[in-house]
């Protein structure tokens, strides 16, 4: 059976793409990995044996307080990398570097949204970093124990995720746009011990509050295990205060001692745990260990993005998902890095931000979103045009299937023609890039995310795991444990089990790891990503379970049943799209749907808000009352209904659900 993705941006006119850009060769003479022909070597000898090529490149680039015994331990689907080895991420982003050169190096360089801006060398961070651990272990924060990171894009958050793992607590970092539901059910999950946060942080030209979502996430003692809450002063909003539980950062800081020595960690032992959405149930606490996630973080950003010590690199991810956990933090930090974190996000308000910050900064390594460059485009190339980019030498893209015309743009206006684009495909689980080009070695194709990094098997296949012939779709799998790897779902191995590891049933004991997404491979073995095969949209490149959703709109009293699908937009990639069958009493009117997007804004955030609600008398369901989205899919965008309507069990109202009502 073929998959049938959710999201296909322009998928036609990725069929169709037969353009193809060679690395530069100025560029590809400095590139630390040069030429198809050595990316070759590379991949075949991680590929005869990984665990060998994976273990060479921990001794050679990481500090181990202790080496590990055993390289990897499979027992599938659970992974277990340099057993026995002692290590502290932490002391690997910061002290390693103390002693060298980069000590007075900019590690952070941090961009304010109202224009104001600071830069911490890594002999800075450093003592910031020692001065939060020791506040956290003055609070009672011992390793093992988990604490809730809920920032604005400031450097307090990168401090707070760096100074957790500097004392072996696990971080569990929350997006800032989530709201104080989503927030309490994460920190429950998690058994947070105490939660970082600001007052607020300023977003799209506001000062936005943050720290009231906290006091609604814990009142009523709803997060029994919270006993403290870290305020970090940022917009100097008026904020409640809980005395014995809120502190200040700003309070506390001028005490505490920048010498906090880094805490030995086993290799797995817990790092951090990020929540992702699924296809069912609530979101689910993604795993990840200490060594095998160093080690691939600090490969894959040192290959991939070709670093040079004078690189000047800018992520504009938020920390609060997987994409600024392991590039714009773990990854770069690790490499001694100078990392930029920008406060501000892409709007009309101001369509040159990013263009300023690149200037500024004089950025040499640029990495962003899809949605980002086609809202970008949209503005206008007068305003990239009018800055100085000429920094600018290597450009990266994650989170969403891009589309050819805004690779082209991203080529043409954003690189000067002369960037190599890196089009990273990975995901929360995979903790780092999969699939990617390496800038100097691999010839990329507007749209294609190209080929798996050294030491990653992927392949595209059938349901039943056979491989499929080239340029046909199939599901992405990969087939070999890799060291940054989920490790299950905090506190539900049996989830990680069935979602990923026994979706594809396993062969004669060989598991295989099944992405949720559906992709093709070209007869140059290119990889061609084209969505999420489930039940999860990708809108504006952030990850929404529909089944969340659905949840969202059920609890509130007007709505019976909700169906919620994807429907294309041209600058989200994909908008939610709900369909609602009110309750009884309840009649349908557009101040309803207001309501009910308003709900939805509430229980989840704003990123989940739907585009559109439509009211249905009834949804599309198989006899055996399963919903069609198919359908509904077909529906929500206006298409022609694909698909055998016979089996379903009530004719009538798939006529119904093409208008309200
Ligand atoms: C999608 C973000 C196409 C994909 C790092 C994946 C992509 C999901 C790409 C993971 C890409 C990510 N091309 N699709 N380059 N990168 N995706 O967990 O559907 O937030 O499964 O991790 O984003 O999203 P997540």
């Amino acid at each position: 059976m073929a998959p049938s993705p959710n999201s296909q941006p322009a998928i036609e006119s990725i069929l169709q793409e037969q353009r193809l850009f060679e690395p530069p060769a100025d560029f590809a003479k400095d590139a630390a990995v040069s030429g198809a022909d050595q990316y070759q070597t590379l991949y075949d000898k991680a590929a005869a044996d990984p665990a060998a090529f994976w273990a060479e490149l921990a001794e050679q680039e990481l500090h181990w307080f202790k080496k590990w015994d055993t390289v990897l331990d499979w027992q599938p689907p659970f992974a277990k990398w340099f057993v026995g080895g002692k290590l502290n991420i932490s002391y690997n982003c910061l002290d390693r570097h103390l002693t060298t050169h980069r000590r007075d190096k900019p590690a952070l360089v941090w961009e304010g949204e109202p224009g104001d801006s600071r830069t911490l060398t890594y002999a800075e961070l450093h003592g910031e970093v020692c001065q939060m651990a020791n506040v956290l272990k003055d609070m009672g924060v011992a390793k093992g124990d988990r604490v809730g990171i809920y920032m604005p894009m400031i450097p307090e958050a990168a401090i707070a995720m760096l100074a957790c793992a500097r004392i072996g607590a696990a971080h569990t970092v929350v997006f800032g746009g989530f709201s104080s539901e989503a927030l309490r059910d994460r920190l429950n999950d998690a058994e947070a011990k105490v939660v970082i946060t600001a007052d607020g942080g300023f977003r799209k030209d506001k000062a936005m509050p943050l720290k009231p979502a906290v006091d609604q996430a814990l009142a009523g003692d709803a997060v029994p295990s919270v006993t403290n809450v870290l305020v970090v002063q940022r917009t100097k909003q008026a904020v409640d205060w809980t005395d014995g539980r809120d502190v200040w950062w700003h309070d506390v800081k001028p005490e505490a001692s920048n010498d906090c020595p880094a805490e030995p960690m086993d290799s797995e032992d817990l790092l951090f745990i990020l929540y992702t959405s699924g296809t069912t149930g609530k979101p689910k606490g993604v795993v990840h260990t200490t060594g095998g996630y160093n080690l691939y973080t600090h490969t894959t950003f040192q290959w991939a993005f070709d670093i040079k010590e004078d690189d000047v690199y800018w992520c504009t991810a938020d920390v609060g998902w997987i994409t600024g956990h392991s590039y714009i933090v773990y990854g770069p930090l690790s490499n001694g890095a100078t990392s930029v974190m920008y406060e501000g996000a892409p709007r009309a308000s101001n369509p040159g931000c990013f263009w300023d910050v690149v200037q500024k900064y004089k950025v040499t390594i640029f990495y962003t979103a899809p949605t980002a460059i086609r809202a970008f485009l949209k503005m206008g190339d007068q305003h990239p045009n009018a800055r100085d980019l000429s920094s600018l030498r290597i450009l990266g893209t994650v989170g969403e299937p891009i589309n050819p015309e805004a690779w082209m743009w991203y080529h043409n206006v954003i690189g000067g023609e002369k960037c190599p684009i890196i089009d990273t495909w990975w995901q929360t689980e995979t903790g780092g890039f999969m699939i990617t080009p390496l800038p100097g070695a691999i010839a990329t194709k507007p749209g294609s995310a190209t080929k798996p990094f050294p030491g990653i098997l992927a392949d595209i296949v059938d349901a039943e795991g056979n491989p499929v012939p080239a340029n046909e779709g199939g599901y992405l799998v990969i087939k070999h444990p890799w060291p940054s790897m989920m490790r299950t779902v905090y506190g539900d191995d049996a989830r990680f089990r069935r979602t990923y590891w026994e979706h594809i049933p396993p062969k004669d004991g060989n598991y295989v790891y099944f992405a949720g997404d559906g992709a093709r491979k070209d007869e140059d073995g290119y990889f061609w990503i084209m969505g999420r095969t489930d039940d999860v949209l990708n809108v504006s490149g952030h990850r929404l379970g529909t089944m969340e959703i659905e949840s969202a709109l059920v609890s509130h009293p007007a709505v019976a049943e909700a169906a919620v699908v994807g429907r294309k937009d041209e600058l989200k990639g994909e908008d939610v799209f709900a369909f609602v069958i009110l309750e009884g009493t309840h009649t349908a009117s557009d101040e309803l749907k207001v309501e009910l997007k308003q709900h939805v804004v509430k229980e989840i955030g704003a990123i989940a808000r739907p585009g559109e609600i439509r009211f249905a008398a009834g949804l599309p369901k198989t006899r055996s009352g399963k919903i069609i989205r198919r359908f509904l899919r077909n529906l929500a965008s206006g298409e022609e209904l694909v698909g055998d309507a016979t089996t379903m069990e009530d004719q009538s109202v798939l006529e119904k659900l093409r208008t309200d009502g």
